[in-house]
């Protein structure tokens, strides 16, 4: 999981300081996806020349090397230059700069590489490539890409006619397993191709001019160089499909302006649109297998070869997103401007869909599915991390209200356990970044046994709202900080929507969908009230926890996906141990760990479950236990014995809303007391591409 950019201009001129700061900054924005060492590709002096810069750490080392470096010269200009970068985290080879990207195919750097995901047959490649006398200068599997090129590309020297593109082709077809690839080449100056299978990848576009097209036509099948490749099996690592349907090429416009005279034109190539916003608005995203080459100013999408399903056109979009969206303000940190960010935050989640007079909640994604939906067997909840909590946050009142069975899993384990999955299953696939391996495994497996998909997530044009048949974007903005705050309640409440829509033909329900909604409009107002509970968190967590080594939360109900969810931001993000316990499972064994020294915070609130926690409170206290409570603001029956932090009272549906963001203040606090780096926590990455 890693984040790679590129930058292209054309008759466009630029000095080397300012194409070194658009990588470094593309870099800075794609740094919650990894972030243990970074490198740069850019053109040298010389023709033909092509320099590497790398660095372990963060991307402010590199930035700093790189201007220490009295060798470059960041006044030369270029007219047209093609340059890449990437932001690494280590999945083959440790964090070192010999691991970092780009990776060369030789010490000339004829094919270079940065690469988001895994290449699962690289043994086989690295192998294979060895016995044929390439050097490997790295642990990693993306280095093979590089090198395959190299051998692919000389085994048809002399071949005039071979494009960057067919060999692309001819090199993907070897590899296995998920990518996101930017290549350049000495051979190909002034040239780059990207491609993708499994890792998103989308591409900036930024002229003066009008564009005479607003979108490409696809080219399908080989060309002919590449059938060349293909039937020359000798040269090839295997031999050609004899199947493969040999298209030729239809129509393949490229970015021409109105005149269809080649014009001056940038391109931002990014594995997110947070990295490109700030350059254009005006995006383009690659499908799997689409490879993308751009030369000469102008973009042609090639595919590796004829599918039906697959769209012959990709449109250029328009991004919605500001670039003061991704800016952290006056916030310290993301985690914590994403915090506060929650009363907007779930109000735009619910815009537009929520009408508060006539308690009416409309989905438009789901609109046409829902009768489907309503006669489905059961719905599975399939996600990771903190996604899966808030469908463990939701699963009873969507069965309450819906009464169709539901089950919640982790993507992993049901990948493991090959679930059965049947035509009349509904399966909702929630993920904040929309690009989570695990989630989409789980998903193209539903999707082979026929069964409806539905996708909850916050990144429009990611994977998963992609491949899904329908679905609700969250809308909560973007989400920077690697531990997720505002997409979880935010996925809480699209999740309580789609219920509240599927059960809008059940009069028994019209009361509970009332109130439910009629409180879906006081959530903003008990945000902020909980936010102010700021200080006395950070007192807490100073005064109280931070030296602590481990701590429990427990509750129970509506509450426990709380518990879970707290003790999950504590330990990520502040490294502490921490551990939600569903209250009812206390008697049979974490009671155990209660003493006097066990820092314990129970969920307390006054729902049907209320005299039950009172008895967790009991066996608690009984074994010298002293927890926190966090209740109700005006619950008068806990004794003034206990610490409390009292939070605003809603329905039972909602309440978790509300009590997790004293946790997830608590977390940040012992986060920045601990010293850590709350936005890049040690080990993790935003966006978990990898299995
Ligand atoms: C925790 C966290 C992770 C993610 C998990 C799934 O704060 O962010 O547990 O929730 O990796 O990610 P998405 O939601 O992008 O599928």
């Amino acid at each position: 999981m890693c984040g790679i950019f590129a930058y292209l201009n054309y008759l466009v001129e630029k000095d080397r300081r300012y194409i070194v700061d658009t990588l470094l900054t593309g870099l800075s924005r794609l740094e919650y996806r990894g972030y243990d060492s970074a490198g740069i590709a850019i053109d040298g002096d010389e023709e033909g020349q092509v320099l590497i810069h790398k660095q372990v750490g963060k991307v402010h080392a590199l930035r700093k090397k790189i201007n220490e470096d009295k060798s470059l010269d960041f006044t030369k200009t270029f007219v047209s230059h093609t340059s890449m970068a990437h932001t690494r985290w280590a999945t083959h080879g440790q964090p070192s700069e010999r691991n970092s990207h780009p990776h060369r195919s030789d010490p000339k750097n004829e094919f270079l590489v940065v690469h988001n995901g895994i290449i699962t047959n690289y043994k086989e490649l690295r192998t294979v490539l060895e016995k044929k006398g390439y050097v490997f200068e790295s642990d990693t599997d993306t280095e093979c890409i590089a090198k395959l090129a190299k051998y692919l590309f000389d085994s048809q020297k002399g071949n005039k006619s071979l494009s960057f593109t067919s060999l692309t082709k001819a090199v993907i077809k070897e590899l296995e397993g998920a990518f996101a690839l930017i290549l350049k080449s000495t051979h190909f100056p002034n040239e780059v191709v990207a491609t993708r299978r499994g890792s998103p990848l989308l591409i900036g576009v930024k002229t003066a001019k009008k564009l005479k097209v607003d979108f490409v036509d696809v080219e399908f099948g080989m060309s002919e160089t590449q059938d060349k490749l293909a039937e020359d099996g000798e040269n090839l690592l295997t031999p050609a499909d004899p199947t493969h349907p040999k298209i030729r090429r239809s129509q393949s416009r490229a970015f021409l302006s109105e005149d269809g005279m080649p014009q001056p034109i940038e391109y931002f190539l990014a594995s997110d649109p947070s990295a490109i916003v700030e350059h254009t608005k005006r995006v383009l995203y690659l499908e799997d297998d689409d490879i993308a080459h751009i030369n000469e100013g102008e973009l042609h999408i090639h595919r590796l070869r004829r599918e039906d399903g697959i769209s012959a056109i990709r449109s250029i979009q328009t991004l919605e997103m500001e670039i003061a969206e991704i800016m952290k303000g006056s916030f310290d940190h993301f985690m914590q401007k994403e915090i506060y960010e929650q009363p907007e935050s779930v109000v735009n989640t619910m815009r537009g869909r929520v009408n508060f007079d006539n308690h009416t909640v409309t989905l438009g994604g789901l609109k046409a599915y829902l009768s489907t939906i309503r006669r489905c067997r059961r719905i599975v909840f399939v996600a990771c991390g903190t996604s899966f909590h808030s469908c463990i946050a939701t699963r009873a009142i969507f069965e309450e209200l819906t009464e169709i069975p539901v089950s919640v899993e982790l993507a992993s384990d049901f990948l493991d356990r090959r679930t059965p999955i049947f035509r009349d299953d509904v399966c909702v696939f929630v993920s904040q970044s929309g690009e989570t391996a695990d989630t989409i495994l789980a998903l193209r497996y539903c999707l082979e046994r026929g069964a409806l998909c539905v996708g909850i997530t916050n990144t429009v044009g990611s994977s998963i709202s992609r491949e899904t048949h329908c679905g609700v974007h969250i809308n909560a903005g973007p989400e920077i900080g690697v531990a997720s705050t505002k997409a979880y309640t935010s996925q809480f409440i699209a999740l309580v929507m789609m219920a509240l829509q599927l059960s809008e033909d059940r009069i028994s329900m019209a009361d509970r969908r009332r109130v439910i909604i009629d409180e879906l409009h006081e959530l903003p107002r008990h945000i902020k009230e909980t936010l102010a509970l700021d200080k006395e968190l950070q007192q807490l967590a100073r005064d109280v926890l931070h030296k602590e080594k481990s701590l429990l939360i427990m509750g129970r109900g509506a509450q426990n996906a709380t518990c879970l969810e707290g003790a999950l931001k504590i330990k990520e993000v502040s490294y502490m141990h921490s551990e939600g316990i569903l209250a009812g499972e206390l008697k049979h064994g974490p009671l155990a760990l209660i003493d006097e020294n066990m820092p314990v915070i129970l969920i307390m609130t006054r729902d049907s479950l209320y005299p039950k926690v009172q008895s967790a409170l009991q066996q608690v206290t009984a074994r010298k236990g002293a927890p926190i409570i966090i209740c109700n603001k005006e619950d008068q029956g806990i004794s003034d014995q206990y610490r409390t932090i009292r939070v605003p009272s809603t329905t039972d549906a909602l309440q978790g809303i509300i009590t997790v963001i004293p946790l997830q203040l608590l977390s940040y606090h012992l986060a920045v007391l601990n010293g850590v780096d709350v936005d890049f926590p040690r080990n993790l990455a935003k966006s978990v591409t990898v299995e």
